[in-house]
């Protein structure tokens, strides 16, 4: 399959009608938001869900978040609690998906079985077009192939995965880079499956109830995600809290050595800007220059982003084969 890539900024309109084109033909393609590009497909055909595991080389029982261009389309695939309509009434469109129980129709293979379905309303006014043109709500994991960072470009997603999906949609890259925070209701709890962007206290500010951690003893098909091995490259990571602790780490090293931090701290080694935005194209590009070690500086401000810290700790996992 040749993958078409559709440069999106020169000419949205016709962004919009190639895709919605491919997805209504059951067709996955590469789609740009705000958080990190998605692989899409219409969730009202089985064999195009199945093309979107296929491409990413994803484990069929890690199930996929569902796509939505307007508030109509939550309530067409799960049910709707008080809280749920709050938190949507503050966040959608945005980077928080809500786990919300599903409705009967919606297919096993999006949310691998499980009785609740993933959903979220992209804040990217492209994206929402898509999705309305598409006619249905489009399920859409991050278009890596399995095991690697979540593309924030195009090219990123070109690199992994050229030649498996009709097409790539490059809006350039993406506003915030990490993926959407992901948050379960349960009898008008909330649980935090995963953090982003939209901050923990942002939610209870909003909708004054709080936000909880998983228990550790929790029934983990609550969370899928969290029994996947994550993404770390191939350089070894390590987490330093002063210029000191990078300095020392330099002199133990005597391999290619990168530091990622807010900024340079002149400790002669090569740096790069560390942000959330850029986070997973930096660590992208680390492993294409074959650095071994990557000191990355933790300032005050870093350590407050619990997005970016849950990104950067598990970058710094040793990496696990499962
Ligand atoms: O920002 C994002 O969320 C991006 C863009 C493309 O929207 N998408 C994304 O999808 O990160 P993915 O598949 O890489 O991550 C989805 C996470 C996984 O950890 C998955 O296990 C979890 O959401 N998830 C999906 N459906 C779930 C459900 N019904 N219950 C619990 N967790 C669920
Ligand atoms: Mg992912």
């Amino acid at each position: 399959m040749t993958t078409i890539h559709v440069h999106a900024l020169e000419n949205e309109a016709y962004a919009v009608e190639i895709a919605s084109a491919l997805l209504r033909e059951g067709m996955v393609v590469a789609i740009p938001t705000e958080t990190v590009y998605g692989l899409a497909a219409i969730i009202t055909n089985d064999d195009a869900i199945r093309r979107i595991f296929l491409a990413k080389g994803r484990p069929s029982d890690n199930p996929l978040i569902v796509h939505v261009a307007t508030m109509a389309d939550v309530a067409s695939i799960a049910m709707v609690s008080a809280l749920a309509q709050r938190l949507m009434d503050a966040f959608f469109p945005g980077a928080l998906t809500l786990v919300l129980p599903k409705l009967s129709h919606v297919s096993d293979l999006v949310t691998a079985g499980l009785n609740t379905v993933a959903v979220r309303m992209p804040d990217l006014a492209l994206t929402r077009a898509i999705i309305a043109a598409a006619g249905a709500p489009v399920a859409a994991p991050s278009a890596n192939r399995s095991g690697r960072p979540s593309p924030t470009m195009a090219e990123h997603v070109i690199d992994d995965l050229d030649g498996a999906i009709a097409a790539v949609i490059d809006a350039g890259s993406c506003r915030d880079g990490l993926e959407s925070t992901v948050v379960r209701i349960v009898d008008e709890q909330l649980f935090l499956l995963r953090p982003g962007n939209v901050r923990r206290d942002d939610i209870e500010r909003a909708v004054g109830v709080r936000v909880r951690d998983v228990p550790a003893t929790a029934d983990l098909r609550h969370s899928p995600g969290t029994r996947y091995r994550h993404y770390a490259p191939a350089a070894q990571v390590v987490l330093v809290r002063s210029m000191e602790e990078a300095a020392r780490m330099r002199d133990a090293s005597h391999d290619r050595v990168l530091l990622l931090a807010p900024s340079d701290l002149a400790i002669g080694i090569p740096w790069r800007p560390l942000s959330s935005a850029s986070l997973y194209a930096e660590l992208r590009r680390a492993d294409t220059l074959h650095v071994k070690k990557i000191i990355v500086h933790c300032d005050e401000q870093v350590q407050a982003n619990e997005a970016l810290m849950n990104r950067l700790q598990k970058a710094a996992e040793p990496s696990t084969e499962n």
